[in-house]
Order: structure tokens, then C-alpha cells, then sequence
């Protein structure tokens, strides 16, 4: 009998890192502490900061507007703009960019002026992309599907790079960059894709393939926890999601052998570590 938790169960390396950066803040600032955006999806953490004193500021008009304080770049990175908007007098900038999200910025900024047409492949709504997106130049191109290669360039006779979101699929980020090549481009490829969700995924199926019970735990709303309930679930019917400690089912463990544990990215320790311990306590 025992219980497996994955190693790579909850905050990857960059949110961790800007999650300890909050609350070194919190410790330290003798003025009030905003984070631009949520710092992780995840509602209990976002109330628990505010109620620490801890304010989201969402628009780039709030900031403009804030004579105060110290702001704090979450993970997912800015761009150049929210820099030259925070460096006046009375703000302290805190970066908590992920270090692999920063890199991107420098790459696309050095091909911008090298002359290089950037192409991120990614979601264009999303935050991160946005802010590489501002590191680079007007013609910057983002895509998400092969399809959309004819539509958006036009010509052979550009030079381009091509970036990725850190999240972005590997198969796809592939798939776009064999069809650029085939069309003749002069093309710069960075693979700029992190490792991080991809080995949470492959030790959550290692995990689940040997235990009777499995156990995801993550925001209902978050799009990789679903992945790896959907990835474990193929392994283990018997997987459970769980939000909340008041989601554990006692019985679920029941004359069972063996239990694994895995958490999506925005999960803290804390509900593993409870988790854990009930299920420790059951069987
Ligand atoms: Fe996390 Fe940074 Fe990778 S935020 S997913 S370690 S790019």
C-alpha cells in the first residue's frame, strides 16, 4: 500500500519563483504592493493576498494612474511598454518574469533589429504572448494553426524568426515551422517551448498507469489540469478531480493498494499536502 505524489505535481519553477517574490513583498514593502494581473489562476491564493494587502491592478490606465506603490511583473512577462509606464518616481518595479519567458523577449527584440520578421506561434489573447509580442516590432506575426501560414505571409523574399509561447504544443510548433520552411523562407527557428507541462504530463501517465486510485487536483477552470484528469483517466478509471479538500471522497480509497497524486500549474502545496495526508490517514 502507498501513495505516490508526482514530483512535478502544482507550481512550475517560474510561478513559484513569482509567488515567493509576492510574499517577500509582503514581508519587506513599506508601501502598498500590487501584482499587474492575478499572479496564478487561482482564486483561494488571489483572496488570500489581498486579504494580505496584496491589490491586482488589471488595466494598463490603472497603473498609468498609480502614484504609489510597488508593482509586481507576474510570470507570464509585459512588454515594453508597462516598462517605460512604471519607471517615474514613487513606483519600485519588482520583475517576476520567468527568466525563460524573459529570454524570448530578448530574442525577438535582438531579430527585430536585425531585421528579421518575428512569428510567435501561440494564443494571441493570451498574456504572455501579448507581452513578447510588445518586445518586438509592428509586422510581428502570431499563429496558432499551419492554416493560417498562406493567409498571413505573403512573399519569400522576408526574413523571418520564429518564436514560441512556452505552453505551445511541440507536434503543432513543428507542423508550422516544416510548412514556412517548404514555401522557401530564409527562417530563424528558437524552439522557445518549456519543458515544465510536458514532464508534469508524462509522469502523471507513469504514475497513474500503476495505481488503482488516481487523484488530480486543480481549478476546474484550468485548461492543463483538465489535460492531465483526461491523461490519467486513459490510464486509471478510477481518477478523481478534486478542487477542494471537501471534493476527497473517503471511500474512493477504500480497500484500494495504491494511490497517486498529481495538481495542474496554478495548484499550491498546501491542498496536496492535504490531500496527501488523507488519503495517508485512509488507507
Ligand atoms: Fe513555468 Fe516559466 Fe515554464 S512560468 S511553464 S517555468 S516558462
Amino acid at each position: 500500500m502507498g501513495v505516490m505524489v508526482a514530483k512535478t505535481a502544482g507550481f512550475c519553477f517560474g510561478v513559484q519563483r513569482a509567488i515567493d517574490q509576492v510574499y517577500e513583498q509582503i514581508r519587506t514593502a513599506d508601501r502598498p504592493v500590487y501584482t499587474f494581473g492575478p499572479i496564478i489562476h487561482n482564486e483561494e491564493v488571489v483572496q488570500d493576498l489581498e486579504e494580505k494587502g496584496v491589490h491586482v491592478l488589471n488595466t494598463e490606465e490603472e497603473l498609468a494612474a498609480l502614484r504609489e506603490g510597488i508593482v509586481i511583473i507576474r510570470s507570464h512577462g509585459v512588454g515594453k511598454a508597462v516598462y517605460d509606464l512604471l519607471d517615474r518616481e514613487g513606483i519600485t518595479l519588482v520583475d517576476a518574469t520567468c527568466p525563460f519567458v524573459k529570454k524570448i523577449h530578448g530574442i525577438v527584440q535582438k531579430q527585430r533589429e536585425e531585421g528579421r520578421r518575428v512569428i510567435i506561434a501561440g494564443d494571441p489573447k493570451h498574456p504572455e504572448v501579448e507581452g513578447i509580442r510588445g518586445w518586438s516590432a509592428a509586422d510581428t506575426l502570431v499563429i496558432e494553426d499551419a492554416e493560417q501560414i498562406d493567409e498571413l505571409l505573403a512573399g519569400t523574399d522576408e526574413k523571418l524568426c520564429i518564436v514560441a509561447q512556452t505552453t505551445f504544443n511541440y507536434k503543432k510548433f513543428q507542423d508550422l515551422v516544416e510548412k514556412i520552411i517548404k514555401k522557401g523562407y530564409d527562417i530563424l527557428v528558437l524552439n522557445t517551448i518549456c519543458n515544465a507541462t510536458q514532464e508534469r504530463q508524462v509522469e502523471a501517465r507513469r504514475i497513474a498507469a500503476q495505481v488503482d486510485v488516481m487523484f488530480v487536483i486543480g481549478g476546474r477552470h484550468s485548461s492543463n489540469t483538465q489535460k492531465l484528469f483526461e491523461i490519467c483517466k486513459k490510464e486509471c478509471k478510477n481518477t478523481y478531480f478534486i478542487q477542494t479538500l471537501d471534493d476527497f471522497n473517503p471511500e474512493c480509497v477504500n480497500s484500494v493498494r495504491n494511490v497517486g497524486i498529481t495538481a495542474g500549474a496554478s495548484t499550491p502545496k498546501q491542498i496536496i499536502e492535504e490531500v496527501h495526508a488523507n488519503v495517508r490517514f485512509k488507507l
